[in-house]
């Protein structure tokens, strides 16, 4: 097994701990991005599990099994080499010779199979993403003696069921780890510089500062009149930075929503996002109206950019994918949908790095990000306010164009 450049201090007192027997049955790792949390939950994992009975059952769950695969799997067969091995369709892994199931929490089938289980140990990767239900089935299931969990996660709000349920109740059987952005020395200070820049109000307190804080007021604090610019200037940028290439983002409008669709440039290096051009109607009077709309908005904008290819639709409308498909040029397809805080995170990060701007004709766009506000209603969910006072509209639309780019736009 190789653990190549050593560990940090913080990693090597937590790795201290396990060593002295300190773990509890719930061990969790929480704090900041980047600071090291999964790295050292993975060997002291692979550490507990080797030092366990090798006929139990083990189980390791994440969001998706896309994103355990991504955030730990993988990871896990670099530092344990061919003492780890998985396959991801058979859902199982092999561990120091110890059979470890792999699940995704975001699935209701998963509970169902949980339900039938007794483990020895568990492994959850970004637990705040989970529901609590999941979690608890998963507690009952561990049931052998000694048995143990292992989770990491990003705080959240202090609303969170994990902050208050568990984390900040003294009876639970919990060791909670924290750490720091700063822990992690193998990050370059310059990207530590750079992170520490890109985030912004709530969300610099939660992934920089590892804080529970709740969501309140304007979500896209950041956002001013830097971020607006009239054609002109968008051009000169243009000129010294060359588009790459352009999407459109489309959410289709129904019952009291509006259809909006947002024409989105990305230059060389994708250093920056420009809203090109937005279309939005709140009428909705037939779905050929908004497909001569779409085919005429695309062909106008293919002629002013041709950088043009693609267009990103809400897929919970299929009939008018495909009719969409049928009317232009450009490739239609599905939106990804990613989860609406990553989505936020993704265009408030844009925002504070003076990455983001928008044309000065796009109004609906502009107003829909300055007025966008957390929906204090709904605290734990993070939700943003959807009772019709604000445009979510354009903000889907926008968001459906961009996040098919998280990769190229951010290194992680
Ligand atoms: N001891 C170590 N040796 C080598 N690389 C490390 C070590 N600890 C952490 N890293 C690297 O630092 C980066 C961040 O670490 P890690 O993924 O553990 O952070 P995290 O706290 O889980 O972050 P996030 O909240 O973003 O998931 C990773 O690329 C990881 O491989
Ligand atoms: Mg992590």
């Amino acid at each position: 097994m190789k653990i190549d450049s050593g560990l940090s201090p913080k990693q090597k007192e937590v790795f201290g701990m396990l060593k002295k027997g300190k773990m509890q049955r719930i061990n969790i790792f929480e704090g900041s991005v980047r600071s090291g949390k999964t790295y050292i939950s993975m060997i002291i994992w692979g550490f507990w599990v080797a030092g366990s009975s090798k006929n139990k059952a083990y189980l390791m769950a994440g969001k998706t099994l896309r994103t355990l695969k991504r955030n730990v799997l993988d990871p896990m067969s670099e530092i344990f080499g061919s003492a780890f091995s998985y396959n991801i369709y058979k859902k199982e892994a092999d561990l120091f010779g110890r059979r470890v199931y792999l699940e995704s929490a975001a699935n209701a089938d998963s509970e169902n199979k949980l339900r039938g289980m007794t483990l020895m140990g568990a492994y959850c990767d970004e637990l705040t993403l989970f529901s609590e239900s999941f979690f608890t089935m998963l507690l009952s299931r561990l049931s052998e003696r000694g048995a143990k969990l292992f989770a990491t996660t990003n705080p959240d709000d202090p609303d969170h069921w994990l902050k208050r349920n568990y984390l900040d109740n003294k009876k639970a059987d919990l060791l909670s780890i924290k750490f720091k952005l700063e822990d992690n020395v193998f990050l370059p200070k310059e990207y530590i510089r750079q992170l520490q820049n890109e985030f912004h109000g709530v969300f610099y307190d939660r992934f920089i500062l590892g804080k529970w804080t709740k969501a309140e007021g304007r979500i896209y604090d950041g956002f001013s009149a830097k971020n607006i610019i009239g054609r002109k200037e968008l051009n000169e940028r243009l000129e010294k930075k060359k588009l790459i290439l352009s999407v459109v983002g489309v959410d289709y409008g129904g019952s009291g929503s509006a259809s909006a669709f947002a024409h989105v440039g990305f230059d060389e290096e994708f250093s920056n996002v420009y809203v090109l051009s937005e279309y939005y109607d709140k009428e909705n009077r037939s779905a050929e109206n908004l497909i001569s709309a779409f085919s005429e908005f695309v062909q106008r904008e293919k002629e002013r950019y041709p950088t043009l290819n693609i267009a990103y639709c809400d897929s919970a409308e299929q009939l008018l994918v495909k009719s969409f498909r049928r009317a232009v040029r450009i490739e239609v397809s599905n939106a990804k949908k990613r989860p609406i805080n990553t989505r936020i995170n993704m265009l408030n990060r844009l925002i504070a790095s003076g990455r983001f701007y928008v044309v000065s004709e796009c109004r609906r766009t502009i107003n829909a990000i300055e007025s966008a506000v957390w929906d204090e209603h709904y605290p734990a969910l993070n939700k943003r306010l959807d009772n019709g006072t604000s445009n979510i509209d354009s903000l889907d639309a926008l968001e459906y164009a961009i996040e098919r780019f998280e990769n190229q736009l951010f290194k992680f």
